[in-house]
């Protein structure tokens, strides 16, 4: 059965989604028998389109590219009508991310359950603020909630725990999770200014939509509340994550840490003792010969510490546009 994709949000990641569905349509359908046909998309720069029989991807993406809104199979619906009023089996939320609410994505993942949807999302808002709910929901209608690309894009953290680790317990996580920071602070240790940095990971796509997000930590809250909850198991509230973010950094505090042999950090942690998990987000200076100090530019990294195999770290991009549309290929795939 051919899946039939609804898109919210045509920013960077939609965008970067259909450029690799386009480009490996054939590939995929050889290598898994994979068929998608895209029916519908919503975003409130672009507008909205829908047509059963498919959209034409190519013109979507030409629209994309020229910053046009869309010309071709337009509907007067927003977001939540397309969602319910569509044929489609799978709604991609990729709208952008309230950390604060989760909203408008909260409601639009609620609506395609109701409607009978999948769901498959990159956006950290539903996850880090209504997992629980989300997925008790998904689960009772025998529909799949899948967010790998919440943390880390396209590096399969969540799906290798779930998979791969499934029989270890995880009883602590430390790791580079926002591109964004470390980006800057790299290119700070090259003698770029802060401001200058912050401008450069705007342009390259990496930066949420109100980089403070990034900067002061939130972002990375953010995916150690997601990362608590689900491959911990436990119902962790962001705001008992402690968290501080990069804004303090001064280029004469990297020099410093340069000259003591160290580099300066964003590290989330999250330990589990005695059956309660604890969580931070905060800058550390690690000494050179720490695995996560080699972890440059806008790549993220991860250690699990786990009963069965002691450590297990997995390096990989941490933002992108590519990066990002990959993790929703990979779990379109698994449905
Ligand atoms: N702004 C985020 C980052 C994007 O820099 O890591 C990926 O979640």
């Amino acid at each position: 059965m051919k899946q039939r994709l609804v898109l919210v949000g045509f920013g960077n990641v939609g965008q970067g989604l259909l450029e690799i569905l386009l480009k490996k349509r054939q590939e995929l359908q050889a290598r898994y028998g994979y068929e998608f046909v895209v029916v519908g998309i919503a975003d409130v720069a672009w507008g909205t389109a829908y047509n059963p029989n498919g959209l034409n991807i190519e013109a979507l993406l030409k629209a994309g590219k020229a910053r046009q809104k869309f010309s071709q199979d337009l509907k007067e619906w927003d977001a939540l009508t397309l969602i319910k009023e569509s044929d489609a089996n799978v709604v991609c939320e990729l709208a952008f991310t309230n950390l604060q609410t989760g909203e408008p994505a909260i409601s639009h993942c609620k609506a395609a359950f109701s409607a009978g949807k999948h769901v498959v999302t990159s956006n950290k808002g539903p996850a880090a603020l209504a997992y629980r709910e989300l997925k008790t929901m998904a689960d009772e209608k025998g529909l799949r909630f899948l967010i790998e690309g919440t943390v880390m894009s396209g590096t399969p953290v969540l799906n290798l725990c779930a998979g791969p680790l499934a029989g270890c317990e995880i009883i602590a996580a430390r790791g580079i999770l926002n591109g964004t920071t470390n980006y800057i602070l790299t290119q700070m240790e090259g003698g770029m200014s802060y401001d200058e940095a912050l401008k450069k990971a705007q342009e390259l796509g990496y930066a949420e939509a109100d980089p403070s997000g990034d900067v002061e930590g939130y972002d990375a809250r953010g995916k150690v509340t997601i990362l608590a909850n689900v491959v911990m198991n436990t119902s962790l509230k962001i705001a008992e994550v402690s968290c501080k973010g990069i804004t303090g950094i001064t280029l004469q505090d990297i020099e410093k840490a340069k000259k003591a042999g160290s580099r300066w950090k964003l590290i989330g942690s999250i330990k589990k003792e005695e059956n309660r998990v604890t969580a931070s987000v905060a800058p550390e200076m690690l000494p050179l010969t720490h695995p996560l100090a080699g972890v440059m530019g806008a790549t993220n990294a991860i250690t699990f510490t786990t009963d069965l195999l002691g450590d297990v770290s997995i390096v990989g991009p941490g933002a992108g546009r590519t990066e990002t549309g990959f993790s929703i290929l990979s779990d379109l795939l698994k449905i």
